[in-house]
């Protein structure tokens, strides 16, 4: 084949998977296309791979392929790992990513050096800062979730000062490098210093925050591989980068939306150290509480039941269950629909991933602006895991840590349920005044098998928690 008909072919193919990555993200914004949506993401990276392949440059294959099957080796098992270790999954993902940016930009400078024009050496330099920051940023983030380093923030005074200085040093190097690319022993610093920083910028950052963090860092990732692409060259890098990096960033700005914290909260670490004003100091209140038989009997008396599932769902792995309870409902001709809250549970779109593995169907599915103004006229809201998504204290009490979070207006409906296993506060530590309403009923005990016994009370069959 001819140079010119194999470059032919790799523009083609990076056309195309430059197509298949605009229509994967397009695809996934919705549950009915999402997995079209993963396939296109799929097709368009083996198009990427493929065109790359046939470069004319790659004189052995033999390295190629021994990482191609290290990749397997280790990408393989990481695809198989449970639902809610999801997002340390995906920081591992990004920390990959963002080492193979910084290797790469640190290859081109050596390459390159003293000869490196301006325009090549502000891109690498913001290639390398970038990628390094993401790198142990997203190991330091995929570490507190997995809980293999303390969940807590860690914080001190000037911590943010020495952060800021950090960056401020290594973007000094890198003007200072666009000036003078003979500079070489300056690069390592350059390199070294955003290494740093990555951990510097998480450790104040508790564990639970880590999503909102990782969908950062995903961002951080994009831009670095659209600055590589620019040093290499490679217009399929700066569009997939530039994907990566706005997308990553529209969500940051959705999540921080959805728990009301400003984004520059977000991006100066000083997130995550929640007010632990638990319900303990406050004064005892009584709650009622109610047995699976008591809830099967106003559940099917109801007509129109609002499920709104939360992290407790997801750790109790109920979602099937809550199929099982769904169909019986349905059977007996009650309207059950499911109350969706954007932050509900840990990662983006959790409770609409578990609810479509259980195959609930997606018009079933209500997002939280559309079923608000449902609640007053809802005979029971089912509360499943849920916790602070559900909490009025956000709508009325300007004291509250959540103040101003938009919320789920459980407490309008007639009747309120709410599935877990103790009075204890979620993720934001804080007491719930929704537990000590008069239509609130508390059903304790671990959604699983709570939402089991009330099937087994509704279908009067023995079914199997
Ligand atoms: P949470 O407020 O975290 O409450 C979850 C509740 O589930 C807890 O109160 C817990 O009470 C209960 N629970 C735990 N295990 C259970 C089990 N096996 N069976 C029954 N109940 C169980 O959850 P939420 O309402 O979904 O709110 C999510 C929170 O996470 C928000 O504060 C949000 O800001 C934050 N957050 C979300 C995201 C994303 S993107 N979703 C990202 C970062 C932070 P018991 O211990 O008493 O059972």
């Amino acid at each position: 084949m001819s140079a010119a008909v194999t470059q032919h072919i790799i523009e083609i193919a990076y056309l195309l998977a430059s197509a298949l990555f605009i229509l994967a993200l397009k695809w996934m914004s919705s549950p009915t296309t999402a997995r079209r949506g993963i396939q296109a993401g799929e097709a368009g990276m083996v198009l990427a791979i493929g065109g790359t392949l046939l470069h004319r440059g790659i004189v052995d294959y033999t390295w190629i392929a021994i990482a191609l099957v290290l990749g397997t080796v280790i990408g393989v098992p990481l695809g198989r790992v449970h639902m809610t270790a999801v997002p340390q999954r995906t920081a591992l993902s990004h920390a990959f990513g963002a080492l193979c940016v910084t290797l790469v930009g640190t290859a081109e400078f050596y390459l390159r050096s003293p000869n490196v024009p301006r325009f090549t050496m502000a891109v690498l330099s913001m290639e390398v800062i970038l990628g390094a920051l993401t790198f142990t940023g997203s190991l330091m983030a995929a570490g507190k979730l997995q809980e293999v380093l303390p969940q807590r923030p860690i914080t001190y005074k000037g911590q943010n000062v020495v952060n800021l200085s950090l960056l401020a040093i290594s973007i000094a190097l890198a003007v200072y490098l666009v000036f003078h690319p003979d500079a070489r022993a300056l690069f390592p610093l350059m390199v070294g210093i955003p290494l740093v920083f990555g951990v510097m910028m998480v450790i104040p950052i508790g564990g639970a925050d880590m999503p909102t963090v990782i969908s950062l860092l995903n961002s951080y990732a994009g831009l670095s591989a659209a600055a590589m692409g620019f040093v290499l060259d490679s217009k399929l890098l700066i569009i997939a980068g530039a994907l990566d990096g706005s997308s990553g960033f529209i969500l940051s700005v959705i999540m921080s939306k959805a728990m009301n914290r400003s984004f520059s909260n977000v991006l100066f670490g000083a997130f995550g150290q929640v007010q632990a004003g638990t319900a303990a100091g406050q004064e005892a209140r009584t709650v009622r509480s109610a047995t699976p038989e008591e809830a099967a009997a106003i559940l099917s008396a109801a007509n129109k039941v609002v499920v709104v599932p939360g992290y407790g769902m997801a750790v109790a792995q109920a979602q099937h269950k809550v199929r099982e309870l769904y169909d019986a409902l349905t059977r007996r001709g009650v309207d059950v629909r499911f109350a969706i809250h954007p932050v509900a549970g840990r990662m983006p779109g959790h409770m609409n991933v578990l609810l479509a593995e259980a195959d609930i169907p997606y018009d079933k599915l209500a997002d939280m602006d559309d079923i608000n103004s449902d609640f007053p006229q809802t005979d029971v809201a089912l509360v499943i895991g849920a916790n602070d998504v559900t909490n009025p204290a956000a709508r009325s009490d300007q004291a509250s840590p959540i103040y101003g979070m938009p919320i789920l207006d459980v407490d309008k409906a007639r009747t309120v349920m709410v599935i877990k296993r103790s009075m204890n506060p979620g993720f934001a530590g804080i007491d719930n005044p929704l537990y000590y309403l008069d239509r609130t009923l508390m059903l304790f005990g671990d959604a699983k098998v709570f939402v089991n016994d009330i099937v087994r009370e509704l279908t009067g069959v023995a079914a199997h928690a």
